[in-house]
């Protein structure tokens, strides 16, 4: 295995800090530089168990901060790069579109012009990742699937941003040669998320008894994929995938919102020991997200074929594990929603 040093940006959130532990884990021979700007979504307790590993390295700072970007460059002699930093919540894009717009456009902006810059075109060795969302492919119907070939369509301030990041890292492909790999995954779900999205937001409620909030008629439909599984996936293609080509990463997983709900509320009554369909009864239909995506499904085929990757586990494994982290881990689930979580959580459900 070759030595090189990988920057990983956005380490410190859900999906990132799933990223690091395994490519510090299981190549010692690479340096992991963590870049994150630590906003609400990141959290270095996330990482406590790699954070003294003589491969891994943190760097607090922001991918909008051009200048910052080219000097960490410079200063770790970047050989490749997985980028990951976003701000990833439908609704907080919805709030504030701005905002999604500058880190996840502009940061992409300006980790490719860094790269490019200190790259020098010559690209031997050299690998810039782009991670992005199923999400940019627009709405489905009943039926059909996400294959990479499907025409971009987003829908909300989140996937247009993560779009227009896409179509930048596609760009500096085709003019500027620079060695770029895209996947786009479905909707991830496991330990460290974040209590904003579905499944780690109704884990907390239920634990709490608390109401918990289905969106419109609660049939929207999502793929489900265990973010371990995504980080496999990420590490295959990272490994194995060709320059210039786009990966679907998907869970052959799929749920209507509300049939999730039921069996989280079935799962978490069995773990608290609570009576059967005591958690359903908190489930309280509330006014629609805007603009809101019907049906996600990928067709991960390609990967599948061609890079030999497969999920490693059932939905009803994936879903337990997570359950039981949660409980086991009440400090970090207090940790996160203390403070700013309390005035986000009455802005978006009040
Ligand atoms: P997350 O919100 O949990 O974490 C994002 C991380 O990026 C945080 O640690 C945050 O501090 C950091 N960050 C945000 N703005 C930054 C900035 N300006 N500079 C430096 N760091 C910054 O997100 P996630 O769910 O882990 O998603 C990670 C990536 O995967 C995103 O690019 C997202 O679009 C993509 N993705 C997510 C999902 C999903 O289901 N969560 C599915 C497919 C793709
Ligand atoms: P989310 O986890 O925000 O992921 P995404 O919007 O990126 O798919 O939402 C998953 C689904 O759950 C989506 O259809 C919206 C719905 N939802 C609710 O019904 N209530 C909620 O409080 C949240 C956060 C999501």
């Amino acid at each position: 295995m070759s030595k090189k040093t990988i920057l990983i940006t956005g380490g410190a959130g859900f999906i990132g800090s799933h990223v690091v532990r395994r490519m510090v884990q299981h190549y010692p021979d690479y340096t992991i530089v963590n870049l994150d700007s630590l906003t609400y979504a990141g959290n270095l307790e996330n990482l406590k168990d790699v954070e003294k590993k003589s491969n891994y390295v943190f760097e607090k700072g922001d991918i909008v901060d051009a200048k910052f970007i080219d000097q960490i460059f410079e200063k770790y002699s970047i050989d490749q790069v997985i980028h990951l930093a976003a701000e990833s919540h439908v609704d907080r894009s919805i709030h504030n579109p701005r905002l999604a717009v500058e880190t996840n456009i502009m940061g992409t902006i300006n980790l490719l012009t860094s790269a490019r810059n200190s790259w020098k075109d010559n690209f031997e060795g050299k690998r810039f990742y782009h991670v992005s969302t199923d999400e940019v492919y627009g709405s489905l119907g009943a039926e059909g699937f996400f294959v990479e070939e499907t025409p971009y369509d987003p829908r909300s301030p989140y996937s247009a941003s993560k779009a227009g990041s896409d179509h930048l890292v596609r760009a500096f492909f085709h003019t500027f040669n620079l060695p770029i790999v895209i996947s786009n995954c479905s909707n991830n779900y496991g330990s460290h998320q974040f209590p904003e999205k579905l499944i780690p937001l109704f884990i907390n409620n239920i634990k709490n008894e608390k109401p918990l909030p289905v969106y419109g008629d609660g049939k929207y439909t999502r793929d489900w994929l265990w973010v371990e599984d995504h980080a496999s996936a990420i590490d295959t293609i990272f490994h194995k995938g060709k320059n210039g080509e786009t990966y679907n990463i998907g869970g052959n997983n799929e749920w209507k919102n509300i049939d999730l709900i039921h069996l989280l509320c079935d799962q978490m009554d069995e773990a608290l020991d609570r009576s059967t369909h005591f958690s359903r009864g908190l489930i309280t239909y509330v006014k629609d997200r805007p603009g809101h995506d019907r049906r996600y499904a990928i067709d991960a085929s390609k990967l599948k074929n061609e890079l030999n990757w497969e999920p490693s586990v059932t939905f009803q494994e994936g879903l337990k594990n997570t359950i039981d982290w949660y409980l086991k881990n009440e400090d970090w689930l207090n940790n996160v929603t203390s403070g700013s979580y309390q005035s986000y959580y009455k802005k978006q459900y009040s």
